[in-house]
């Protein structure tokens, strides 16, 4: 049986129609860069819940979580019209693997998401303790429109935090934009324009990689790098491929 704490919206942030922010002030128990809890609000006798991950690192003050608004969704719909001093519950147990100490030692982190999967690894890097086991940082953003490349004012300060070490790549499906690669990730790294765009090849000797999202691009991803000679990350037998579905 889950346990749930009552927390509070402190602050939003609507970064489109559909994609929105909201930091939530909850007594919560220590958790890890990249993990997930749980939010729910009571429908009449049932409680509605689903999975949202950390975005902001353990040590703020507040729990943050990126939201896209799913039409005729149970949940997101009624997360989208809270506003600062509504309630909402939140889980007790944080949890999730996509979390660096499962992650084994490499030169390279590339940490792969489609939408609102963004966010662990915002997480991961804002918490800092990633510059210390990899020597560089690629965090790429596939979103379908240009509006839903989000967070910028976090990714300038990660930008000047890291500096040459950090490589985000936006990357835009449905339309074309600005300096963002075209297209999907698993064809980007097929046609080996991702790599040509960081300046770093994936290799199984010098590469992890985490992946989170759509589960259709965790699968087709993986399937790209399976055939790069690279392995899933077990606890069992450690490899180079880490993921996390978001559905
Ligand atoms: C470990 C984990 C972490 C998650 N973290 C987040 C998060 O940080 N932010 C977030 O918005 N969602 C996250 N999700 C998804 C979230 O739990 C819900 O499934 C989502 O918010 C939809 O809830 P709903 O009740 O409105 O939609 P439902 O009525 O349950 O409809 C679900 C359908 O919506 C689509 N969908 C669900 N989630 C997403 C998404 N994130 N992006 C695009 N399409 C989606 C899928 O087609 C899915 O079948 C996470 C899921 C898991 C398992
Ligand atoms: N109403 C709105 O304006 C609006 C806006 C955004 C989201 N939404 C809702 O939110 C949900 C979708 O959210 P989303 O856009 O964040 O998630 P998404 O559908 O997972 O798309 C995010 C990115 O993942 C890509 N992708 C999808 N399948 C892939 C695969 N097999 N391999 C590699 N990449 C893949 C998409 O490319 P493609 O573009 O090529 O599919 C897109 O670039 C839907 O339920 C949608 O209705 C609504």
């Amino acid at each position: 049986m889950t346990d749930w704490v009552e927390g509070r919206v402190l602050e939003r942030t609507d970064w489109t129609d559909t994609h929105f922010s909201l930091r939530v002030q909850a007594n919560l128990p220590p958790y890890k860069a990249g993990q997930f809890t749980k939010l729910a609000l009571v429908d009449g006798e049932q409680k509605v819940q689903r999975a949202y991950s950390f975005v902001n690192p353990p040590s703020a003050p507040w729990h943050e979580f990126y939201i896209v608004e799913i039409p005729n969704g149970q949940l997101t719909p009624r997360l989208g019209s809270l506003q600062p001093g509504d309630a909402v519950l939140v889980a007790a147990n944080p949890t999730g693997f996509l979390t660096l100490d499962e992650i084994p030692a490499g030169r390279d982190l590339w940490m792969l998401s489609t939408g609102t999967a963004i966010g662990p690894f915002l997480s991961i890097l804002a918490d800092g303790e990633v510059a210390m086991r990899f020597d560089n940082l690629v965090l790429v953003h596939g979103v379908r429109f240009g509006r839903e490349l989000t967070y910028q004012p976090l990714l300038r300060q990660l930008a000047e935090r890291y500096g040459e070490r950090f490589n985000y790549v936006p990357m835009v499906s449905r339309e074309p934009w600005q300096t963002a690669l075209p297209g999907r990730i698993p064809a980007a790294i097929g046609s080996g324009a991702l790599e040509r765009r960081v300046g770093l090849g994936i290799t199984p000797s010098q590469s992890q990689v985490m992946i989170c999202g759509n589960p259709e691009m965790v699968r087709d991803t993986q399937g790209v790098l399976l055939e790069r000679g690279l392995v899933k990350n077990l606890r069992r037998k450690p490899g180079q491929i880490s993921a996390e579905n978001y559905w």
